[in-house]
């Protein structure tokens, strides 16, 4: 059975409650268990992490080398920022997928760029909950053995 790690950045742990008109009122849980019935639907199984802080992420993506097959990562605002988990996630060989909820390329200029997006794979934006299904169905589709 192979790992896809999903990580999940700051604020996230309030989605359901927070700024319910851009993010939706799904929990994190919900998401996460969207993501987990995808992925064990091909025989895999998702491992989740969320923390507010740079540094539990950054460690989170080492933990994830020559273990995980993949990293599916909401980033939240660090996305915009983090040079760190831009560099860990440079470090990594797995497919990575970036994922929001919303889509930022259509919000607040500061949202518009993407630290991180040069290193991953892929990025799903702005389907709300389903994207939580629709990347882990993106890093199974790479990773099928054809
Ligand atoms: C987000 C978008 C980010 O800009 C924001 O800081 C978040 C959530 C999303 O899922 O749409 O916290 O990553």
């Amino acid at each position: 059975m192979a790992t896809i790690l999903l990580l999940s950045g700051p604020n996230l742990n309030l989605l359901g409650d927070r700024e319910t008109a851009i993010y939706g009122t799904a929990t994190l849980e919900e998401c996460v268990e969207m993501a987990r019935t995808q992925a064990l639907s091909q025989g895999n199984e998702l491992e989740h992490f969320q923390s507010n802080h740079e540094g539990d992420l950054v460690e989170a993506v080492h933990g994830a080398r020559n273990r995980c097959i993949a990293i599916v990562i909401n980033a939240g605002a660090l996305t915009h920022s983090s040079f760190a988990l831009a560099d860990a996630l440079a470090a990594y060989d797995g497919v990575k997928v970036e994922l929001h909820l919303s889509n930022p390329s259509s919000r607040e200029q500061w949202r518009q760029r993407s630290v991180i997006a040069p290193y991953v794979t892929g990025t799903v934006a702005g389907f709300g909950p389903a994207g939580y299904r629709l990347a882990v169905e993106a890093v199974l589709e790479c990773t099928a053995k054809k």
